[in-house]
């Protein structure tokens, strides 16, 4: 009798409980709220860090006199008013570069909504208005002030998710931005591969410098735009691609590439293509965060928010998600995953 209840008991456990072998991916908020307020403002940090965001991003250039700041582009005119400001420092191409101001010039600039370079219109219409605000662009140090201020004060640990933006170019300025962000991290006390950081960079070549050269202990990155690999029937050629993680395996612990690249879209039969990215480099040991979800720019596959970050935390499996809107990915996160709601740190992949 005993063993036909535990029968019955399993059979009904085994229909009416959805199999969730999925794990919550961690948030990390893109730009800081970016969504909400003007991208990498302190102010946007702030908002992401008490929206219980996981991670807070920083992407990161120099400017003059070698000082990190937090800033996404080389160039400061498409987020700043530094052609009011300087209207006779652009290079012969037009463009305002961050690298030829000190950072007691950049601070006198105010931080805005991001406009288009070529238009002067707004990237996003609904979001916080251009031009109307008094924000800064704050330096790397100021960030993580920032950061580790609120980590005390909310008794929340939110870990930073930084990013060393066009090393070549930088270096082609006669300038080691690494060398210098490395040196930052370290004073503010990450250093180690268990802190709550991860150093990301587009550049092969020099995230296998961070690692093999300058002994970077974080864990490290590798950004992944178009990619390089054969595409087949929506999917990659899989030995291609296995080669290609074992690869990144040898000097990373995470790959960030582009949501396309891991959701294709909807086949004919109207279900969702989801590639083998996530599975193949989770079999070398690396965890995935693609790039870049937003309630604002929804692909055509995905109905609501809600829905774009079930595919990707549920149907594919990642482990990490870049956005513009920490709190709604939160809210959609611990919805479908309501047993994984806990803050994790995947950086041990599954
Ligand atoms: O770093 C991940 C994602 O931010 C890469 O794209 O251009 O926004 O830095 P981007
Ligand atoms: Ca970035």
């Amino acid at each position: 009798m005993m063993q036909l209840t535990r029968l019955l008991l399993a059979l009904l456990l085994a229909t009416s409980t959805p199999i969730v072998d999925a794990k919550a991916p961690i948030v990390i908020a893109h730009r800081g709220a970016s969504g909400y307020l003007p991208e990498h403002t302190l102010a946007a940090k702030a908002l992401a860090h008490g929206m219980g965001a996981d991670y807070l991003e920083q992407d990161v250039v120099l400017t003059k006199d070698s000082i990190p700041i937090v800033l996404h582009d080389i160039h400061l005119d498409t987020v700043t008013n530094v052609t009011e400001l300087f209207p006779d420092r652009q290079r012969d191409d037009g463009r305002y570069y961050a690298i030829d101001f000190t950072v007691a010039e950049v601070k006198r600039l105010r931080a805005t909504e991001r406009v288009d370079a070529k238009t002067n219109k707004t990237v996003f219409p609904r979001r916080f208005p251009p031009h109307a605000s008094h924000f800064t662009v704050p330096t790397l140090a100021e960030e993580l002030e920032l950061i580790q201020g609120l980590n005390k004060s909310s008794g929340r640990q939110a870990g930073i998710y930084t990013e060393i933006k066009s090393p070549a170019w930088h270096r082609s300025e006669g300038k080691d931005i690494s060398k210098i962000v490395l040196e930052v991290l370290g004073r503010y006390g990450y250093r180690e591969a268990s802190d709550a950081a991860y150093l990301q960079c587009f550049d092969v070549v020099e995230t296998k410098r961070l690692r093999q050269e300058l002994n970077c202990r974080l864990k490290l990155v590798q950004l992944l735009g178009a990619n390089n690999w054969k595409e087949v029937d929506s999917d990659f050629d899989l030995e291609e691609l296995a080669r290609s993680m074992r690869e990144i395996a040898k000097y990373a612990e995470g790959i960030g590439p582009r949501m396309s690249d891991v959701v294709r879209g909807r086949g004919t039969d109207g279900n969702l293509i989801v590639t083998s990215l996530v599975a193949v480099a989770h079999q070398h040991g690396l965890v995935v965060h693609p790039y870049t979800l937003r309630a604002d720019a929804l692909p055509g596959y995905s109905e609501s928010f809600d829905e774009l970050v079930k595919h990707f935390s549920v149907d594919a499996k990642v482990d990490g998600l870049f956005t513009d809107f920490p709190d709604q990915a939160l809210r959609a996160r611990n919805h479908h995953l309501p047993e994984s709601k806990a803050t994790e740190d995947t950086s041990a992949p599954r």
